[in-house]
């Protein structure tokens, strides 16, 4: 047993793993190194990291651009409490200005996914008060807190709900999930069902303030024919008057909600450029 096994094995030992059985976080892998596409273990064992991670190293594993704006932005300015503003800050909402459509003008920065959706769920129940409802998709994840885990219907929710740690008012669709369709359908003929379906359920369910879709699932299969689902979503939501959020953590963190008239975000997101990896490693 060598000694970093061993303090593996302490830390684990002192700490909760995230979305698993504690029983399973004994001796996690330690990762050593990671540049491009690529992580290495302590064995220096190279593995090609489909997911970047938890989708937060899109760009590449120590990609340059991303190092040196950090760095640029750590030495100038690090930290300044949020009732104040910085020139990175006005920047930042420039670009976001120019980008989005000109509706779509007003932003809430956050810490993380499970905090905008925290946010948005207070925005979104205060504007469309007194209507409550969210209709979320069975196949999506949304984060870890309350609001997060009432959003998210993949099993996860099922123990936050056994721990009456979600909130309530949440209910879920099927999912535009075309190899194994909720509806028994083929595509094209299904006529996108499952989007049709939505329409049924904000009129029988009554109260719906808003639908959540992550459109690029992340954890829970890629299901096909997003395009059509969310034009169609974007239609009803516009007609029936529910707001429309998209959570969409593979595209650059694209979260925002939406005023139906207001939709060409999805195809604009599609055409986001970002800075290249480096391509420094080599395969062997
Ligand atoms: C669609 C979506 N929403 C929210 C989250 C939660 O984001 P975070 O882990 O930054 O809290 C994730 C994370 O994977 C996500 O994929």
């Amino acid at each position: 047993m060598t000694d970093m096994s061993e303090r593996i094995k302490a830390m684990a030992a002192h700490t909760y793993g995230t979305w698993g059985s504690q029983k399973g976080w004994k001796a996690p892998l330690l990762i050593t190194d990671a540049e491009g596409v690529y992580f290495f273990d302590s064995s220096g064992k190279r593995y090609i990291d489909f997911s970047s991670q938890l989708m937060c190293s899109n760009l590449g594993h120590k990609n340059k651009v991303v190092i040196e704006a950090i760095v640029k932005q750590a030495e100038k300015l690090p930290y300044v409490a949020p009732s104040f503003v910085t020139e990175i800050l006005i920047e930042a909402v420039e670009a976001l200005r120019s980008f989005f459509p000109e509706k779509l003008s007003k932003f809430f920065f956050s810490t993380s996914g499970t905090a905008a959706n925290e946010a948005a769920m207070k925005m979104l129940r205060q504007y469309k008060f007194p209507a409550y409802k969210v209709i979320s998709r069975y196949r999506s994840y949304h984060g870890a807190t309350a609001v997060g885990q009432a959003f998210t219907g993949d099993p996860r929710r099922w123990y936050a709900e056994l721990a009456r740690t979600v909130v309530d008012g949440v209910v879920f669709a099927p999912d535009n999930y075309c190899y194994r369709c909720p509806f028994a359908m083929t595509y094209p003929q299904c006529n996108v069902q499952c989007a049709r379906y939505l329409d049924y359920m904000i009129k029988e369910e009554g109260n719906v303030a808003a639908i959540v879709v992550e459109p690029i699932v992340g954890t829970n299969d890629n299901c096909g024919h997003i395009a059509l689902f969310l034009d169609h979503i974007v239609q009803v939501t516009g007609a029936l008057h529910v707001a429309l959020r998209i959570s969409d953590a593979e595209r650059a963190a694209v979260a925002v909600i939406v005023r139906c008239e207001d939709y060409t975000v999805h195809h604009r997101a599609s055409q986001l450029s970002v800075p290249a990896a480096p391509r420094q490693m080599k395969p062997p």
